[in-house]
């Protein structure tokens, strides 16, 4: 095992959006029906637009968030500790926007206390 903190740090690392596409085979909601990929992908379009992907920010598909909705998806963003749920692939660009700004220059920061 290796501790690569301060590696990550170094290149940059500001965010990470988790992004649920978590599937179930139950009666229960899940991401995966409720456009849980095609917010996925919707995201990382939006920060491939502006340059920023892999680089500071990464993108995370991850399973239940605790979120769960037959409406849309859940969204985390860490470490500013923000919450979505029912995103539907036309509110990337505004969820993003209000996070990031237009063109994503408002990265990193500890935005928990707003
Ligand atoms: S299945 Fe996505 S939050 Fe639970």
């Amino acid at each position: 095992m290796q501790e690569r903190t301060d590696d990550v740090h170094e290149n940059g690392f500001s965010d990470h959006v988790l992004v649920c596409t978590n599937d179930r085979d139950s009666e229960y909601a899940c991401c995966a029906e409720a456009h849980g990929s095609e917010v996925y992908e919707a995201v990382k379009s939006w920060l491939r637009d502006r340059g920023v992907f892999w680089s500071r920010v990464h993108v995370v598909e991850t399973g239940c968030l605790g979120l769960c909705s037959a409406e849309g998806t859940a969204v985390a963003i860490h470490p500013r500790n923000r919450w979505y749920s029912d995103v539907v692939p036309a509110d990337v660009p505004s969820l993003l926007e209000n996070e990031f700004g237009p063109n994503a220059t408002q990265l990193g920061g500890d935005t928990t206390t707003r």
